[in-house]
């Protein structure tokens, strides 16, 4: 038996599988994001902990006397810093933050970042968040003893031990990406030594054992290993199979993402693609990334007073995009545009504009957005010809249905709904618990297929480019 934590932003989810992959019991626990100041996205770690704890009460329920492994997922980037007590300094700096954009320009001006680590230092990316806070928090900075991304403070929690997997440790702007090592000048460029920095292992491999007093906690035998596990959407990629080149997937999450396998290490680093190493040994993968998926659509649910589930239920047939535009860059946008100050944009508004109007638009704004990544992956080369549904977006077969019309590729959902970061997650528990390798991360068998509209296929190309020239007036407004 073997367990999978995804620690994502909006909250921990916690799955445990038998020996044939079979998901036998899930559990979750919310977390919540704190905005102190335009801009910002914090949590606290130790809601992780708690949260963490909830999930694993839940899991216990049903008998964790068979645990042989854990594997961790996580919101990449964040971060949490910690004293040499491993006391938490404060609150960890999230992945969609962009406080630091002016010290992540400053970075990405000095070429050895992007020629080490083959991507844009963006400010959501760890590096520049410990230049903010050696400029702004210098008594704390003098602290620091460890960074940590956020799975990696859970595994410190459950293990022990400072260790972090090169999936995730490619989002930091510290890492050698093509040689899977932290490059010593990077750490040097921002006041740091390897010493401040976790110890690396594939995400297949075993990072430590569960401590004792956990196992004892929970029923668990005391010989329990945890993997390395991956960054969300590796450790996503690796739960829907997307392993190999040609195959790709989509993530309507907080974020969104969409994910392309990789054989080789094909850094694009003039473009804002993402090229990371995969979470397993000797694969990398490309991504484009928007900074608000479903969170765009929680913030209009908010906002008309609704939850997001009714919203899309309500809609029935895919339309043509409608004279009302969304663009969703509520806290600015990665892909393509790199851009921290840009905000987001209702447009074409009339009196009969209405709630179902709105979630459309909302809708069709991500799905824009999506298309742009699907342009910047392209240009680097990358293709796929279908795309798997992973996140819970997916839930939405209107969203699903526009992605699909919109990017021309038939967008796929696996059975049984969450092959997500927390299913990925245990297939890697599985591999560093019992050898096994790729091959036990197969695709998973589809419920169902939404193909492109052919007869709505002009209308979303339309709406593309007025989309287009959408942002670009936004970009130019003071
Ligand atoms: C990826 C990214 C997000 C987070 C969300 O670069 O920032 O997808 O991992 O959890």
């Amino acid at each position: 038996m073997f367990i999978g934590l995804d620690l994502g932003t909006s909250g921990l989810k916690g799955v445990r599988v038998d020996e044939a992959q079979r998901v036998m019991a899930e559990a979750s626990a919310p977390l919540t994001v704190q905005r102190p100041h335009d801009g910002w996205s914090e949590q606290s770690a130790s809601d992780w902990i708690a949260a963490a704890e909830t999930v694993l009460d839940a899991l216990s329920a049903h008998g964790l006397g068979e645990v042989r492994g854990i594997g961790l997922s996580g919101q990449m980037h964040g971060a949490t810093l910690l004293d040499s007590a491993d006391n938490v300094l404060r609150p960890s700096i999230l992945w969609n933050d962009t406080r630091s954009h002016e010290e992540a320009a400053d970075l990405d001006g000095d070429p050895q970042f992007r020629r080490v680590t083959g991507n844009i230092v963006f400010p959501g990316f760890t590096a520049p968040k410990l230049m903010w806070v050696q400029r702004h928090e210098p008594a704390l900075w003098a602290q620091v003893a460890k960074v940590l991304l956020p799975k990696d403070f859970l595994r410190l929690w459950l293990t022990g031990e400072h260790v972090a997997e090169m999936s995730d440790a490619a989002g930091t702007s510290w890492l050698d990406t093509g040689a899977r090592d932290w490059s010593d000048d990077l750490l040097t460029a921002t006041g740091l030594t390897r010493a401040q920095m976790p110890r690396l292992v594939e995400g297949s491999a075993v990072s430590g054992k569960l401590r004792k007093p956990l196992a004892d906690r929970w029923g668990m035998p005391g010989t329990v290993v945890v993997a390395g596990g991956g960054g969300d959407n590796a450790a996503s990629g690796v739960g829907v199979g997307v392993v190999r080149a040609g195959d790709a997937f989509v993530s309507l999450g907080t974020s969104g993402v969409l994910f392309a396998a990789n054989d080789g290490y094909q850094p694009a680093p003039d473009t804002a693609v993402h090229t990371f190493c995969h979470a397993l040994p000797g694969t990398w993968h490309q991504m484009g990334v928007i900074l608000a998926a479903t969170d765009a659509l929680n913030w209009y649910a908010a906002l008309v007073g609704q939850d997001a589930a009714t919203l899309t239920a309500g809609l029935g047939a895919l339309q043509a995009p409608g004279k009302t535009l969304f663009l969703p860059y509520l806290g600015g946008e990665r892909t393509p545009l790199n851009d921290a100050a840009i905000r987001g944009a209702f447009l074409g508004l009339e009196h009969a504009t209405d709630r179902a109007a709105g979630t459309r638009a909302v809708l069709e704004g991500v799905t824009f957005a999506f298309r742009d990544c699907r342009d910047a992956l392209a240009a680097t080369g990358t293709r796929f010809d279908r795309l798997l549904a992973v996140g819970g977006g997916s839930r939405s077969d209107y969203w699903l249905r526009a992605i699909a019309t919109a990017l021309d590729c038939p967008v796929q959902v696996p059975v049984s709904g969450d092959f997500g970061g927390a299913f990925g997650a245990a297939r890697l528990a599985i591999m560093a618990a019992t050898g096994a390798g790729a091959e036990i991360a197969t695709l998973p068998p589809i419920a169902r297929t939404l193909d492109p509209d052919p007869t709505l296929r002009a209308a979303f190309d339309a709406g593309h480019a007025r989309y287009r020239a959408a942002q670009t007036a936004l970009r130019s407004l003071p």
